[in-house]
């Protein structure tokens, strides 16, 4: 007995984890290792050889690495000489000891890697080597990677080389600091300070924004403001990017179409007037003056009341490719959002981009991407892919995810995202037949494009942790890796990010693990069972709003998307209904309009009798409550496995998940309960034995509001509702 009490306090001595933490490292922690890695690594990586003649991006390797190895290896490991253990970094044009070697660095471009183990003047040594500078840091990063996750870095042999051409993050942030749809604090840019001052905080983004290959961020709300063009801003981002550039990381900025008007004092932005043209010319060049490489332009147009090229009967490619035009002298790139819906259209909301769209297809300029959300509503928990991806073959089309979590329970909800990006990036849109994913339309590969493109919108705020909950720095990590090789799995991915962030102990991956990858399917089930959509409540977007009906735009309010009456619930889009399904291609189109359609799209796409007699042998009506109940059932299990969890993470960052691991909980119960009570007047069906009614009436949900709920800047929700300042709901 005594034995085994001793061996078990020995075991909690092993897994007792170092001191507090708060985030703020994000995966860049380099902690020191347990003994055993210590006497595994060590004499693997003892020196950083570079060469004396340097850049800023091979300073940045090099100091990341000699901090990195330093870290995790406890002991100093610095820059020096040739010996056993060294790493070596550079180009065949910086490093003589890299040109000696002849490695075959042709397939690689100018952003891929190679890491190698070889002998080099006798001595045994790992080699990281590139075309190009940032490809030393991408490789440095790998390295490190390698390390942190406790791989064999004895022999290595390793290629990489991006998918996407573009790895972008999108900020949504507002000049004035706050941040559209932004769950973790205020705006990381501090305008107001710049250019003369740059808060050091930035490199850290930085580092971590390069650690996983993003290679471009966009820094203000696509919802754009003019100012953000002007001669002062571009001054400020001037700056911005000086301090990003050795990363690798170009800045974009969110234009807005009209800003010939209000900036340029013209009477009009129409993009067929000569003046205009000459108006994005002359700002595009001064851009360029201050910052020769930037990256380009996000445009929102004609879209929640944006400006844009409908205004003066104009296309939306007449409308990009003005812009494009401009960019194109001096290699930057147009980002042209697809999100386009209209109150004054009557047509499905969810047909209305690909209406718009698809006949432009082969009219926007080589320079420009159409940008689409990976739905064709707006970043539900679970949507079918855009029908876009696929039917716009002669385009480069993007494809645009979310990363802060609007409609999926914001901070305190534990949802990882690389799960539903992988759905998507898998998704095949049968356009040339089996196997044309999604993945391959944005990747280029499908269509023989040779530009690609993946952006995500941030989740990058200045809480101490960054994205306002620990866990949602792997959407941030993995939107990264997903956009550099969209192969990798998002199990993989999960248990690369918590090595790396908490602990290499197996039995802290066994567990954590299956529950990251159960915990998109949860709130799926507790929100949006069964392809219910956009039901959130007014505004904020947060709790449940199904019965939600008087916004003034019809297309904005949840019982458009659910439809729910007495005879069922769900949205017609067979050829019976808005035949939305006939924009996918004929498989699909077939597969969703028919019997055999997934239980997970069936109310996105089928309008479904409460007594429908589901693949499981339940009612929908019965299926739909025992759904909602896994839901919350599932995150018990997340909280269960958390406190678990508790020996192996530092108390502060295991406290906080377990308080929203709490608040979740209590969350998906609120949805489950307001959803039922609410359904429960158009089925008139008992609950399902064993399922406990909602303890109170809608009545009782319909009335709790959140005032000042966050991520939607002046907007008030509740009784004393102002009328938006922005009509967009
Ligand atoms: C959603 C979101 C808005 C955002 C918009 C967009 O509708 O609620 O805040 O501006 O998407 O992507 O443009």
């Amino acid at each position: 007995m005594f034995l085994r009490l001793l061996t078990a306090a020995l075991l909690l001595l092993l897994v007792v984890p170092a001191q507090a933490e708060d985030g703020y490292d994000l995966w860049l922690r380099y902690r020191p290792m347990e003994a055993e890695g210590l006497a595994k690594y060590r004499p693997l990586a003892r020196v950083v050889v570079a060469a004396k003649a340097t850049s800023p991006t091979l300073d940045a390797a090099k100091a990341e690495l000699t901090r990195g190895l330093s870290g995790l290896l406890n002991q100093a490991v610095g820059a020096g000489d040739l010996a056993d253990g060294a790493v070596v970094i550079g180009t065949p044009e910086s490093s003589a000891f890299v040109a000696r070697l002849k490695l075959p660095l042709n397939g690689l471009g100018r952003e891929g890697y190679l890491v190698r183990s070889v002998s080099l003047s006798g001595h045994a040594v790992t080699v990281i080597a590139a075309n190009s500078d940032i490809g030393v840091l991408y490789g440095s990063f790998a390295f490190l990677r390698l390390i942190q996750t406790r791989q064999d870095i004895g022999h290595l042999d390793i290629t990489s080389a991006p998918r996407m051409k573009f790895r972008l993050l999108n900020h949504w942030d507002n000049l004035d600091g706050t941040i559209e749809r932004g769950y973790s604090g205020h705006s990381v840019f501090d305008w107001h300070k710049m250019p003369d001052y740059v808060d050091p905080r930035l490199t850290v983004m930085a580092r971590a924004d390069a650690s996983v290959g993003i290679n471009g961020i966009s820094l203000n709300n696509v919802s754009a403001d003019p100012w953000a063009l002007s001669p002062m801003y571009i001054e400020k981002m001037a700056a911005l990017a000086d301090l990003l550039r050795p990363y690798g990381i170009r800045i974009y900025v969110a234009a807005k179409f009209s800003a010939p008007v209000e900036l340029g004092k013209l009477k009009t932005a129409d993009p067929a007037d000569p003046e205009v043209q000459a108006w994005w010319k002359k700002e595009v060049d001064s851009i360029y003056r201050r910052i020769p490489d930037f990256g380009g332009f996000v445009v929102k147009a004609n879209s929640e009341g944006q400006p844009g090229p409908r205004d003066y009967n104009r296309s939306q490619a007449e409308g990009a490719n003005v812009i494009a035009d401009a960019l194109a002298p001096h290699g930057g790139t147009m980002f042209w959002r697809a999100f386009v819906y209209s109150e004054k259209d009557p047509t499905d909301r969810a047909k209305q981009a690909y209406n718009e769209f698809k006949p432009l297809d082969g009219k926007f300029r080589d320079n420009a991407f159409v940008q689409v959300k990976n739905g064709a509503i707006d970043f539900q928990p679970r949507e079918p892919a855009h029908p876009l991806f696929g039917a716009m073959p002669k385009t480069n089309l993007a494809l645009e995810v979310q990363l802060t979590k609007e409609y999926l329970g914001q901070t305190t909800h534990l949802v990882y995202l690389p799960e539903l990006f992988k759905e998507v990036l898998d998704w095949d849109t049968e356009a040339r037949g089996h196997g044309s994913t999604v993945a391959k339309v944005v990747d280029g590969s499908l269509e023989g494009h040779d530009t690609s493109a993946m952006v995500g919108v941030a989740n990058i705020g200045d809480d101490r942790n960054w994205t306002g909950a620990q866990f949602s720095q792997a959407d941030w990590y993995g939107f990264g890796r997903l956009a550099w090789n969209p192969a990798l799995t998002s199990e993989q991915i999960a248990r690369e990010w918590l090595g790396m962030t908490f602990t290499n102990n197996p039995a802290f991956a066994k567990a954590v693990v299956p529950m990251m990858m159960a915990s998109r399917e949860a709130v799926v089930d507790y929100m949006t069972p069964l392809g219910l959509h956009h039901l959130m409540a007014t505004g904020h977007h947060y709790g449940p709003g199904p019965w939600v009906g008087d916004l003034p735009r019809p297309e904005q309010n949840p019982v458009y998307f659910h439809r729910a009456d007495a005879n069922g619930i769900g949205f017609d889009r067979t050829p019976s209904g808005s035949d939305a399904t006939s924009q996918y291609a004929p498989p699909i189109a077939k597969l969703f309009s028919g019997p055999d359609i997934p239980d997970q799209y069936l109310l996105w796409f089928q309008h479904v009798g409460w007594d429908h007699k589901m693949r499981s042998g339940r009612s929908l009506w019965d299926e739909l409550v025992v759904q909602y109940d896994k839901g919350i059932a599932s995150v018990g299990e997340m909280r269960k496995t958390w406190t678990a969890m508790k020996p192996y993470v530092d108390a502060e960052r295991w406290s906080q998940e377990a308080a929203f691991l709490a608040v979740q909980e209590k969350e998906a119960r609120w949805w489950r309960d307001a959803s039922i009570a609410y359904w429960e007047i158009f089925s008139h069906r008992p609950m399902p034995a064993g399922h406990a009614p909602p303890p109170h009436d809608v009545e009782y949900y319909k009335a709790i509001y959140f005032p000042y709920a966050p991520g939607r800047p002046g907007y008030t929700a509740g009784p004393f509702r102002n009328t938006p300042k922005d009509p967009t709901e």
